[in-house]
């Protein structure tokens, strides 16, 4: 590994631990991920970057992911990304072929979120778990696909229409990680512009390109501001709760024993 590689990842471990939408996913996945089992399906799985967390417990990860709104990417193109791919219509799967469904922030992304998740029921197998975060207040992003936000009762209504029973549903972040990640979003991609620095990086790696020349010498400024910011929410989302408010909801719910 060159010393670029080294400063790349401590830049890149730095940019995770900031955004707190991304910190607050990997530490819900890890909350969750022994109930997964078995063979593993993780829908619209992007560039698999969750694999390693669900590794240790399952048999066998499979990703999948929708042909027409895939960003292919440098990750991808070494071979990080999906297995199948599919029209977004019907999983190319038969009925209980899966006993553990995963999917991270996919369902804001289509235009018919129930027939997705009656896709998902349909694959688990009896007894199998469906693993599922979905955002409640995002920025808009992956633009057109992106049509809906998701609330604990809305996500509890389309399992029962999906014949899925709700096991539990988890916030993820609250109140100040929902003003801190809206207000470091607006400093690091409208003030310091450096979407394209962590595209660089390998984050937001399906969305559009950055292509404005981003503005180095604010990030003295910006740089604190983000990093306090991020921390202050932690520590504020525990001292002052609001569970009105969260960055996104993970569910686990099961599919009933036939
Ligand atoms: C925000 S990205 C999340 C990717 C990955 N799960 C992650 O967390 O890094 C949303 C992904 O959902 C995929 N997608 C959109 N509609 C889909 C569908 N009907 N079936 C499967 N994947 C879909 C998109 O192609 C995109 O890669």
């Amino acid at each position: 590994m060159t010393a670029r590689d080294v400063l790349r990842n401590a830049a890149r471990r730095g940019a995770h631990w900031v955004d707190l939408q991304y910190s607050l996913t990997i530490q819900g996945l890890h909350d969750v991920a022994p109930l997964a089992r078995g063979e593993l399906l993780d829908v619209g799985c992007g560039e698999k970057p969750y694999e390693s967390i669900f590794r240790p417990f399952v048999t066998r990860y499979v990703g999948i992911e929708h042909e027409g709104s895939y960003t292919q990417t440098d990750a991808s193109a070494r071979g990080t990304g999906p297995d199948h791919y599919y029209d977004g219509t019907r999983l190319p799967f038969d009925d209980a072929s899966f006993d553990t469904v995963l999917s991270v922030q996919v369902l804001e992304h289509t235009p018919s979120p129930q027939a997705l998740l009656n896709e998902m029921a349909r694959v688990l197998r009896p007894g199998g778990t469906l693993l599922l975060s979905a955002p409640f207040s995002f920025r808009l992003h992956e633009e057109p696909h992106d049509y809906f936000r998701y609330t604990p009762h809305g996500l509890r209504d389309m399992c029962a229409r999906a014949e899925l029973d709700v096991v539990r549903i988890d916030a993820q972040g609250g109140l100040w990680s929902l003003l801190a990640h809206k207000l470091n979003s607006f400093l690091a991609f409208r003030v310091a512009i450096v979407g394209g620095a962590m595209q660089a990086m390998g984050k937001l790696g399906h969305e559009a390109r950055e292509t404005r020349r981003p503005r180095y010498w604010t990030v003295p400024l910006v740089g604190p501001m983000v990093v306090g910011m991020s921390a202050s929410a932690r520590v504020l989302d525990r001292m002052l709760p609001d569970p009105s408010e969260a960055l996104s909801f993970l569910l686990v719910a099961r599919r009933p024993e036939a």
